[in-house]
């Protein structure tokens, strides 16, 4: 039996034949750019033309940011803004690059999309409101001639497309687009003719679709982005959608809808994490399907091939889309269509291609998949077959490992554990992480298959490395728990957050959890903690929780630990444990404190790197490398990165 069936059958939509439903929705952060260098360009170029090499036909394409109005002077910033105030189809290169990059989807017989975006108001918007409860930054209330500005740049922005002979064009009026705000009661409360009910509240985007219409002639498809539900207090839901849907496909102006849920940054946000299951939403479109006869795109957590043909099969909807699973594995649909779902590189939702620039401003990458948005003109290092030693196979070990084996490279793997994935295996005993797992087997399918000699329960030591005789070592030694270094951090009922995941440890019923750790990790274990009936304090020294988990992916877990109970301290920093009390000190004013009747204190307190092997063997083997949380503990994407440079330096 093929894993996919029914979404390998044919479909038309609007003039675009379709050979199967699967598509990649837009998505911009890609590694390119229209308006930087021509390199950048063909990094954009190459990023979308894999995607038809791997067998998708219709690309949604990059993210195309309309102009945007405002006063010279005025600094946008937000989600939107990201330094393009001018917007993409302005830009003098964009009709030559929009028009290459067409000619060469279409020479791969490829359809090329492209959607008008104008994200987080930046700061224009129908209503002095918020779209949501994260963002708090104040708008300027657009006149009715800065609408009609905006009404016009809109279509001419689409006519600039069209002319370079794009096949779709996409309003995005979800993800606190301008459209959407216009749409919506939540953020359209104007009293004029652009807001008030239905009718006006559909204006700016009937406007937009009817200028578009009269101002480029047929074929050229045209779609709607919509939220299904916006997921909010006053925001609209499923019936108010499949109003907007109706009265567009009564017009007979839209030839498809493509939908999903949630805002930007609520408990569920359109870059939904694992905590949430595949297609969760998919009976939704489904709703929306049944009441309509335009086809219906359904996007959303949809990561194997087995979720994208239920979705198609059980009805919920005649096309989807997926976005990060692509990015993972960008041969996901050969391997699917070869009916291997097994060899797929899985996304695990750790969302760092949406973070890694938003939160941090890092390059575009994938925390799974290094080699995404790695530069095209990457160090390499020589031809020669080198023997290779890692020591440690948590994710940098387990990266380097397999991308060394495939440049041809000889590799052994010693691990001292006995299992593979080092501390990402316990992260992913973790409840909130039910999807990690899959990578490590991921990872460990894929030594086996390269033949890569993995020997577990094995600890290096340096005369044993030594005595192995390989050409060059890499220490991929990971992190041991760090102790804070506080009076009673050594005490019989403090136990680390990894203890705690491991099931190693005993917990009492009332437990304080500090939190000395920016990223996920204190999340997990609070979630973990108080998933098995527990209560649970959760204690950070910063000013909010989990500073650098980003707004995309922090939602649900803070909706789940506050679901369970789970009690949040702020600006706390711990000062000393005792028997049954946490003493801290707000960490900006000093103020002494105690919480008592704690049973047990789990620290999750980050991680020391493991780097002694490393300077024990340096100046005794020519060759000895350093890398992951063994460098400097962080996250899998510093470890996977740094796995991928090393491996193509070797
Ligand atoms: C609870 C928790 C939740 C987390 N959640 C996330 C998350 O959601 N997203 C994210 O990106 N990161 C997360 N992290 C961090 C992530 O797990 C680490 O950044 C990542 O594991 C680092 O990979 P690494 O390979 O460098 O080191 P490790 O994973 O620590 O692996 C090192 C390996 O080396 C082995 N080793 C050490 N010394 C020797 C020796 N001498 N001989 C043989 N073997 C040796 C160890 O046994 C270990 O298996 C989390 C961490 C924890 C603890
Ligand atoms: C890096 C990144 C950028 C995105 N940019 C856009 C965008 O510009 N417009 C849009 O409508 N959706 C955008 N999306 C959302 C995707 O189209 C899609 O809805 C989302 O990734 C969920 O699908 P998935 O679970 O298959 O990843 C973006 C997603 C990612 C990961």
């Amino acid at each position: 039996v093929s894993v996919l069936d029914r979404a390998l059958q044919p479909i038309t939509v609007g003039h675009l034949d379709l050979p199967h439903r699967l598509v990649v929705p837009v998505h911009g952060g890609g590694a390119g750019s229209f308006t930087q260098s021509e390199q950048r360009f063909e990094d954009l170029a190459e990023f979308w033309l894999r995607r038809l090499d791997d067998g998708f036909v219709w690309l949604g394409g990059p993210t195309g940011n309309v102009r945007y109005w405002s006063i010279p002077g005025f600094e946008p910033t937000g989600i939107g803004a990201l330094g393009k105030r001018d917007g993409i189809f302005r830009h003098p290169e964009y009709p030559r690059r929009m028009s290459e990059l067409v000619s060469r989807v279409h020479a791969k017989s490829g359809y090329l999309g492209v959607q008008l975006v104008n994200q987080g108001g930046m700061p224009n918007a129908p209503s002095a409101t918020f779209s949501g409860y994260a963002d708090h930054r104040g708008v300027h209330v657009l006149s009715d001639d800065e609408i009609r500005w905006y009404v016009e740049e809109y279509v001419e922005s689409a006519v600039i497309a069209a002319d370079c002979g794009v096949d779709s064009v996409e309003l995005h009026a979800n993800h606190d687009d301008l459209i959407e705000w216009f749409l919506s009661g939540l953020t359209n409360r104007r009293r004029d003719g652009w807001g008030g009910d239905f009718t006006r509240r559909t204006r700016f985007l009937r406007e937009i679709v009817d200028g578009i219409r009269s101002r480029v002639s047929r074929p050229l498809t045209l779609g709607l982005r919509l939220a299904m539900d916006q997921l909010i207090d006053g925001g609209y839901h499923i019936d108010e959608c499949i109003r907007i849907v109706k009265s567009f496909e009564v017009d007979g102006t839209v030839d498809y809808v493509s939908l999903d849920v949630g805002g930007n940054w609520g408990p569920v946000t359109y870059l939904a994490t694992g905590v949430y299951a595949e297609a969760q939403w998919a009976q939704w479109s489904g709703q929306v399907r049944a009441e309509t006869d335009l086809p219906v795109l359904y996007v959303g957590r949809v990561s194997t091939p087995e979720t994208a043909e239920r979705v198609v099969a059980e009805g919920s909807a005649d096309l989807v889309g997926v976005v990060r699973a692509v990015m993972a594995d960008t041969a996901w649909l050969t391997k699917a269509r070869e009916n291997r779902p097994q060899d797929i590189r899985p996304c695990i939702t750790l969302n760092e291609c949406i973070h890694r620039y938003t939160l941090e401003g890092l390059g575009f990458g994938c925390g799974v998949n290094p080699a995404l948005g790695a530069p095209s003109s990457g160090e390499s290092g020589g031809t020669q077959s080198r023997r290779l030693l890692v020591i440690g196979a948590g994710p940098a070990g387990l990266e380097l490992a397999g991308l060394a084996a495939e440049l041809g490279h000889e590799v052994s793997v010693w691990e001292e554990r006995t299992y593979l994935g080092g501390r990402f295996a316990v992260a992913a005993r973790a409840r909130c992480n039910p999807g990690y797992a899959r990578w490590i087997d991921w990872q460990g399918r894929r030594l086996e298959s390269l033949g890569v000699d993995v020997t577990l329960g094995r600890r290096a030591r340096v005369g044993d490395v030594l005595a192995a005789g390989v050409d060059v070592v890499a220490c991929a030694t990971g992190s041991r728990t760090r102790r804070p270094d506080v009076v009673g951090a050594y005490g019989s009922h403090v136990v680390s957050g990894d203890a705690v995941l491991l099931g190693t440890a005993e917990v009492g019923q009332r437990v304080m959890v500090v939190a000395e750790d920016d990223g996920p990790a204190p999340l997990s274990v609070a979630d973990h903690l108080a998933g098995l009936g527990h209560d649970v304090t959760l204690a950070y020294r910063t000013p909010g929780p989990a500073p650098l988990v980003g707004k995309y992916s922090i939602g649900a877990m803070l909706a789940r630990l506050d679901a369970d109970g789970v009690e949040i301290l702020t600006s706390a920093r711990l000062t000393g444990i005792g028997a049954t009390e946490v003493e801290f000190a707000n960490s900006y004013s000093d103020r002494r404190y105690t919480r008592s009747g704690i049973d047990t204190v789990v620290l999750v307190t980050g991680g020391v790197g493991e780097d002694t092997l490393y300077r024990q063997l340096t100046g005794l083997h020519p060759q000895v490398h350093l890398l992951g949380d063994a460098f400097a503990p962080r996250r899998v994407t510093f470890a996977t990165k740094q796995a991928y440079t090393l491996a193509h330096a070797l």
